[in-house]
Parts: C-alpha cells; structure tokens; sequence
C-alpha cells in the first residue's frame, strides 16, 4: 500500500472517492457518453481500477491490459484530461491535501499513451 493511498484514507476513502466520481462522471455532458452502455458494475469496478493507477493501490485489472481495455474507444486527449481533473477536484473537496492530489495527477500522466487513441 501506498502512502497516497493511505492519505485518502484506505479502503474507506477509496469507497467514498469512488462513490464521488462515479456520480460527476456519469452526469458530465463529454465523459458521460463513453460511459452510457456500461453496466453499473462494470463503471464502479473501472472507478476502481482508474483509482488504484491513481493511488499504486492493489492492482485490481481483470487482466486486459490497459491499452487493450480501451481499444477501439476513440478516447481523445480531452476526455482524459477531463475525467483526470474530474477525479483531482473529488480528491481535493474529500479534503486529500494539495501535495498528494498533485502526486496522483503525475501518476495518472503516466498511462496516458495506453488509453488516448484518437
Ligand atoms: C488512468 C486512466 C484509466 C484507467 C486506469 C482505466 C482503467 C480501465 C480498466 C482496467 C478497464 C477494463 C475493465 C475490465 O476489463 O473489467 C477499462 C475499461 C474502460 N475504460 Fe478505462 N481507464 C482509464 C481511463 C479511461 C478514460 C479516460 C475513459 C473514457 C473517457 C475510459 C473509458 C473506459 C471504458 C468505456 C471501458 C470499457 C468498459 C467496459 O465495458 O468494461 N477509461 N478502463
């Protein structure tokens, strides 16, 4: 486990962020449409999935690997960048402190180049 992820709060925290961002992402107007078809588990199990790239949690990845999940999706830059910001202002209004959000953003920069494809 990592220190970010306990500075979330654990298990816990992550329930509560994943609770969050599931709700801002389902009800935004560009992120929403990628995520229309998914069943309700599938989302919360890819909420999960994105917060343990975040956090260097428990990897939780069914075992596609992560270019091959998103093959095929069109995921722009755009759309990264906005569920990115989406989850780091969940972050900072859960009350996770400014150096650790900014320490996620890093983190989630790094698989870019797996998921934007269009
Ligand atoms: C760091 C960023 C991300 C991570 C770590 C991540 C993680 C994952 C994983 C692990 C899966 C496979 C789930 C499974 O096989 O059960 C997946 C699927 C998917 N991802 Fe992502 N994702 C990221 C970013 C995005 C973005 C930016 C979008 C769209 C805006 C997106 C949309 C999707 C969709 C639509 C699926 C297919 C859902 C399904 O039918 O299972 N992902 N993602």
């Amino acid at each position: 486990m990592t220190e970010l992820y306990d500075e979330v709060g654990g298990p816990d925290g992550v329930r509560t962020a994943v609770a969050l961002l599931y709700r801002r992402v389902v009800a935004d107007d560009e992120l929403g449409p990628w995520f229309r078809d998914v069943d309700l588990d599938r989302l919360r199990s890819h909420q999960r999935a994105f917060l343990s790239a975040a956090f260097g949690g428990p990897q939780v990845f069914s075992g596609r690997g992560l270019a091959d999940a998103h093959a095929g999706l069109e995921i722009t830059d755009a759309a990264f960048d906005r569920i990115v910001q989406t989850l780091l202002t969940s972050l900072a209004d859960l009350g996770v402190g400014h150096g650790a959000v900014a320490r996620v953003g890093e983190r989630l920069e790094r698989v870019r180049g797996e998921i934007v494809t269009a």
